[in-house]
């Protein structure tokens, strides 16, 4: 039957109806680490992973899998990282490392990865350490003083093995001891025959670039991302937040993030534009990596697409290689950790009625909800609370504006956002005027789970976005996060000074 289609679409062009759909998966997996020793086998542990999941990816019929930042090396210093970078070529889309393997004897993650989708006929998105020798010593030259560039890249292999595509993370985040900041910002693509995708690494996609010139001028329908995200409830939980940027471009997203329980990188998923989460998964057990396979439309705007999802949810053992593996990183085993956004910048606001109406502003930004619970369970537990805020976020490793409004659920006896045993919520409306040009939403439901999106509606506008529903859901936060992107300040490097 696939031959049948393949030979159809080839030959005569016949757009057959499976190609309004396309089945992609994600990996999210703990890289074993085993204490720098030996750079090389360290690779080769986790591409044996890799390999073993594009196979299983394969298997289950998915034509793309994304694997995480740092799944194959350790975040490590600039001198360590150079042992485990490789040098990728610049002439995208016509080297094929498994058709040279002479040649790329000493790039095994390029060679195997590049093996690995020829055989399973599979796209492959993944990150690496990427080196780039340069000359230290000529003028005017900007080459660093150890000769060499180091970026953090995703590379991009089509399902015969060629290169398809490399990208340089443009928003390192506190990484400027082991990478260079890209020379320009630049869009990186590849064409599939399930649309266009665009590639995007972590922190970047809490920034304008690359993601918006992506859709908007590559018009891509797709967006893969390695990341290695760290939670921070209640905005940007790595889940909460990919979804929420799935609704707000209306855009696919397939978001692979690293499994490191000590560092709160957990969550992961597929995501199909306003439609949300096809498939999402964020407290994988220490050890055991995720491979997370859905069926989503190759347009997320094309709402005639109707894509039978048949999702999986596939664990996948790693083993233990070593005393020092990654286990030692995670003490607390399947705990989950997660930070919290310091609310301090809020004007806020209790609700103490069952049902009622909250309107609240701090300067420019305005915030207004209306709700109504179910009387038995209100105040049973937890309180509630409207908050409106905005302001300049200051990380060691990032600045960024940021506007929000949110109604929440907090325990007043430990001073503590609630994550469970929440109100139930019959109907709720929550609206905010902001001045940011982005707001994204998201609705959490108890123990971190994603309200569905069937059950709520967005509603953007110029400066004023709604979140509306009328269902039954136990809430734990109801949010409208805006990027304020004009006034970032400028990207700054700041490790380099
Ligand atoms: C996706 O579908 C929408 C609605 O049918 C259409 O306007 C848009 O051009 C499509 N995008 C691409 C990249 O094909
Ligand atoms: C609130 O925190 C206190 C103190 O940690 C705890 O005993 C209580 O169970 C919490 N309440 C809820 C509803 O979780």
């Amino acid at each position: 039957m696939r031959f049948i289609i393949i030979y159809l679409t080839t030959s005569f062009g016949v757009i057959s109806a499976d190609e309004k759909c396309f089945r992609a998966a994600v990996y999210e997996g703990p890289g074993i680490s085993d204490g720098l020793e030996c750079a090389n086998q360290e690779i080769s542990k986790n591409l044996e992973v890799f390999e073993y999941v594009a196979k299983e990816a394969s298997t289950n019929k998915a034509q793309i899998i994304v694997y995480p930042e740092y799944g194959l090396l350790p975040r490590e210093d600039r001198t360590k990282t150079e042992r485990y970078g490789e040098i990728i070529t610049d002439k995208i889309g016509t080297v094929n490392p498994c058709n040279k393997p002479e040649e790329f004897a000493k790039q095994q993650i390029q060679l195997r990865l590049s093996c690995a989708a020829k055989k399973n006929h599979i796209f492959i998105v993944a990150h690496l350490a990427e080196v780039e020798y340069c000359d230290s010593k000529k003028k005017s030259s900007d080459c660093p003083a150890d000769g060499r560039y180091q970026y953090n890249t995703a590379i991009a292999f089509n399902s015969e093995g060629f290169i398809v595509a490399k990208y340089r993370k443009n928003h390192l985040f506190g990484e400027s001891d082991c990478f260079d900041w890209p020379k320009k910002q630049e869009y990186s693509t590849f064409d599939t025959p399930f649309g266009r995708i665009g590639l995007l690494i972590c922190f970047d996609s809490l920034f304008k670039q690359p993601a918006f010139g992506l859709i908007n001028e590559k018009q891509v329908t797709t967006l893969a991302m390695p990341t290695w995200w760290i939670n921070e409830y209640p905005f940007l939980v790595a889940h909460q937040f990919q979804q929420s940027f799935a609704i707000a471009q209306n855009i696919n997203y397939l978001a692979a993030n690293g499994n490191d329980k000590s560092l709160a990188t957990t969550g992961s998923g597929i995501y199909n534009g306003i439609r949300g989460a096809a498939i999402y998964k964020y407290k994988s057990k220490a050890q055991v990596g995720t491979l997370l396979i859905s069926t989503i439309s190759v347009n997320a705007s094309d709402i005639s697409a109707s894509c039978e999802q048949n999702s999986r949810d596939i664990p996948i053992e790693i083993q233990k290689t070593s005393s020092k593996s990654s286990s030692a990183l995670s003490p607390s085993g399947d705990e989950y950790h997660l930070y919290y956004n310091n609310l301090d910048k809020l004007n806020k606001i209790k609700l103490n009625e069952r049902t009622g109406e909250v309107n609240i502003c701090k300067d420019k930004v305005c915030c207004q909800l209306s709700y109504s619970t179910n009387d038995a369970t209100f105040k049973r537990k937890n309180s509630y609370f409207v908050g409106v805020g905005h302001g300049i976020r200051v990380m060691q490793q990032g600045h960024w504006c940021e506007e929000m409004c949110l109604v929440y659920a907090f325990n007043e006896t430990n001073n503590a956002f609630a994550l469970s045993d929440s109100t139930e919520f019959d109907r709720i409306k929550l609206s905010g005027t902001f001045t940011a040009e982005t707001i994204y939403p998201s609705l959490v439901s108890d123990d971190l789970k994603l309200v569905p999106t069937c059950q709520w509606n967005y509603k953007p506008s110029d400066n004023k976005c709604l979140i509306e529903s009328t269902s039954k859901i136990k809430l734990i936060s109801a949010s409208l996060y805006g990027r304020c992107f004009q006034r970032d300040p400028p990207l700054h490097r700041l490790a380099q000074t």
